[in-house]
């Protein structure tokens, strides 16, 4: 091997040696630069006889085409090693499973109370809604619970301080019935000097609150309020509509139900309704569900309607109870924790 052949082997060493394109670029200065080694071998031509320098020239012309292809390879490869680990870098892997979008479910307290309206629209009834910060008078007063007597401490009642523009004082309704009253109100009005007057048929479901807090109370829990007025509903009308509910809220033909004597400031006659299973883990356990009874005359007279013609009945149920007998719950307390491992499941 002649040295010319040494020169380009070693260029080629060099080359490959070379880790990055500016080391590269160093090492070809070594070989084609100004004062490299092929500059030189060529400056030195000058100096040679005519006949030498033609064969020389030409051998060290190729020498410097051989260093020059070593080094484009080399460039090349540098460069397309480069590519390879940016594509490497900025690689998207397809098989990755993409981000899920958190998805959103119903609370099963709100299912509860969505299964509620559909089984009472099917019968009939219209759906209302009211507010939660509610006067005295509606939520005790109206429903025949006058100031100081002692049967408002059935409900240890959140107060606001605060009163509304008549000068009423304001509560965290402490059940639904107040509902009963604006309802009934808005319809009289509505349908004042209509004979006859169509009949009222509503469920009122919503939020709740007293001073209570226990396995099976929250201070904010929910209520459904019912109220059925007509010239000809009695209490046997809310038997079949109560039974009716409870067989198609439990899809349970042959669930009992019971009609136990109660007292309610708003109704009279007043009843407790209690449920029992058929079968399942409660079975033949009488389970109290909701309060009920006969629309009183002085509530009716608060309608704005005539005691004498206008009857009906209005019963108060809890639809968190109801969940929990539904989904198997035995503390009301998870409903309201917001642990989502427990809300997720009924999605
Ligand atoms: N409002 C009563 C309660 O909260 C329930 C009820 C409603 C009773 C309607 C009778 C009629 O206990």
């Amino acid at each position: 091997m002649d040295e010319l052949d040494q020169l380009v082997e070693r260029a080629q060493h060099e080359f490959a040696r070379a880790p990055t394109p500016a080391e590269l670029e160093n090492a070809k200065a070594r070989f084609l630069g100004k004062s490299g080694r092929v500059t030189e071998l060529l400056k030195a031509l000058a100096s040679m006889p005519a006949d030498e320098k033609k064969s020389r020239g030409a051998a060290i012309n190729r020498t410097k085409e051989r260093i020059e292809a070593a080094l484009y390879d080399r460039r090349r490869s540098l460069a397309q090693a480069e590519l390879d680990a940016q594509l490497r870098a900025e690689a998207l892997d397809v098989t990755l499973p993409g981000r899920r979008r958190g998805e959103g479910g119903l609370h099963p307290v709100t299912l509860t109370i969505e299964r509620i309206e559909a089984i009472f629209r099917s019968m009939g009834f219209d759906v209302a809604d009211g507010p939660e910060i509610e006067t005295d008078w509606m939520s005790f007063t109206a429903l025949n619970n006058p100031e100081n007597h002692p049967a408002r401490s059935m409900q240890d009642t959140f107060y606001v301080d605060m009163k509304d523009e008549e000068g009423r004082w304001l509560n965290l309704r402490p059940h639904t019935s107040p509902m009963q009253v604006r309802y009934a109100r808005a319809h009289a009005r509505r349908y004042a000097g209509v004979e006859p007057m169509p009949e009222i048929r509503v469920i009122a479901p919503g939020r709740t609150y007293r001073v209570d807090s226990d396995a099976t109370h929250s201070p904010m829990f929910h209520q459904c309020e019912g109220l059925w007025i007509g010239e000809n509903v009695s209490f046997k009308d809310l038997k079949v509509v109560f039974t009716d509910f409870c067989r198609a809220f439990f899809e349970s033909d042959d669930l009992q139900l019971r009609f136990r004597p109660s007292f309610f400031p708003f109704t009279e006659p007043s009843a407790e309704i209690d449920i029992a299973f058929a079968s399942g883990p409660l079975k033949g356990r009488w389970l109290e569900i909701s309060g009920a009874g006969q629309v009183h005359p002085s509530v009716v007279r608060n309608f704005g309607l005539d005691p004498e013609r206008h009857i009906g009945f209005a019963f108060g149920m809890g639809p968190d109870r109801l969940a929990m007998l539904r989904y198997g719950i035995d503390d009301l307390r998870l409903f309201f924790d917001g642990d989502l491992r427990f809300l997720s499941q009924f999605n």
